[in-house]
């Protein structure tokens, strides 16, 4: 449905102070730079037919830009790592605890994945970010819920992990200034407002069409530890399995374990061979695994950009786009915020520059 612009020129929307911002997209990224720009003096409405039931609903939540870094990937470290750092803060801003974990641990099982490890930590490690290569003892002392027979472990003390439901919840508390309105937007002329962020994921293309993401199907399980059951790991848990990657998230009650990944278009079904892999590989991790109950399987969709950086920027006089944040949407989240606060005062944040979409020759459209 296209909406009439008098739909969105009702007496609530009042200009305050900048102006009039409509934020398109309630997930994490829509809901905290609606929050920052009302507070920051925007009039703002955020639109979303379903606030933070996609990709923000389902998102295991790591914050793990340093055991994830990899050689040539140089401007996606440092963009985590700038969120990273700005994570307490955020969080602080936030005032509920969002964090569910300190520190993650990557494991290898074969000798191929230990010699990736050791060239994450030397790439890592030559950027200036603390990464400690563990052996089998050291993993047994910290985590005693693993398998015995891991060969090599990278730890990243520094690293988060949130639990991403809280956040959606806290994130929406700190809008409370902010105009909800619960339609789907299909076309963005049909918007009255001075200023337009476009935040919505998978479905950015459908309103500009130039922008490239595309959707990458993930499934989770959300496993509660039952009262007999071995206590989960107290880190993030990384690892892979016959080539496919595999992570145990703590959270309150148990664990977030992910994520298959599929380029199927927009489906969100979650699928028997997916639940079967992400079990079985969870467990060559974690033998007691079984022992938790199942309590939910999940899929989302996430934005992806061809060379696995978001964009964030204006692609028109009134449109800013903050997309494509792939694997990394709760991570970015901090950064995003920020550089799309300086964007409404027509300056750039310095650290998220990679992010520029003028690096893909989409044209200045709209
Ligand atoms: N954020 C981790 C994943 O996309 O699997």
């Amino acid at each position: 449905m296209k909406f009439e612009k008098s739909q969105f020129d009702g007496p609530q929307f009042e200009k305050s102070g900048l102006g009039t911002l409509a934020v398109v997209g309630g997930g994490v990224i829509g809901l905290a730079v609606a929050a920052r720009a009302q507070r920051d003096g925007w009039s703002v409405q955020l639109y979303d037919p379903n606030i933070g039931s996609g990709a923000s609903w389902v998102a295991g939540g790591m914050l793990a830009p340093l055991s994830e870094g990899w050689p040539g990937e140089h401007e996606l470290l440092h963009l985590g790592a700038h969120s990273l750092a700005r994570w307490p803060e955020f969080a602080r801003e936030l005032g509920v605890d969002v964090f569910t974990a300190s520190g993650s641990l990557t494991v290898a099982l074969d000798a191929a994945d230990a010699q990736d490890l050791r060239t994450i930590a030397e790439f890592v490690g030559a950027h200036g970010h603390q990464l400690d290569i563990l052996n089998r003892a050291e993993i047994r002392e910290l985590e005693p819920s693993l398998v015995q027979n891991i060969r090599l472990g990278l730890l990243a003390p520094t690293e988060l992990a949130v639990d991403n439901r809280a956040l959606v919840d806290a994130l929406t508390a700190s809008a409370a200034g902010v105009d909800f309105v619960a339609e789907r937007v299909t076309d963005l002329d049909a918007l009255t407002a001075d200023r337009i962020v476009v935040a919505a994921g998978a479905q950015v293309p459908a309103l500009l069409p130039d922008i490239p993401v595309r959707p990458v199907k993930g499934e989770i399980l959300r496993l509660r530890r039952r009262p007999s059951a071995t206590a989960p790991p107290s880190r993030t848990i990384r690892g892979s399995v016959h080539g496919r990657p595999i992570y145990l998230v703590p959270r309150g009650d148990g664990l977030v374990v992910g994520a298959t990944q599929y380029e199927s278009g927009h489906d969100t079904q979650v699928t028997v061979a997916g639940v079967r892999d992400l079990i079985a590989d969870a467990e060559r991790l974690m033998p007691s695994i079984g022992e938790y109950e199942l309590h939910e399987a999940a899929a989302g969709l996430r934005p992806m950009s061809p060379d696995g950086l978001p964009l964030i920027g204006r692609v028109s006089e009134r449109v800013i786009v903050a997309a494509g944040h792939g694997r990394n949407g709760i991570l970015l989240t901090p950064i995003t915020t920020d550089a799309v606060a300086a964007l409404l005062t027509g300056d750039t944040l310095p650290e998220a520059k990679a992010a520029d979409p003028a690096r893909f020759e989409t044209g200045r459209h709209r």
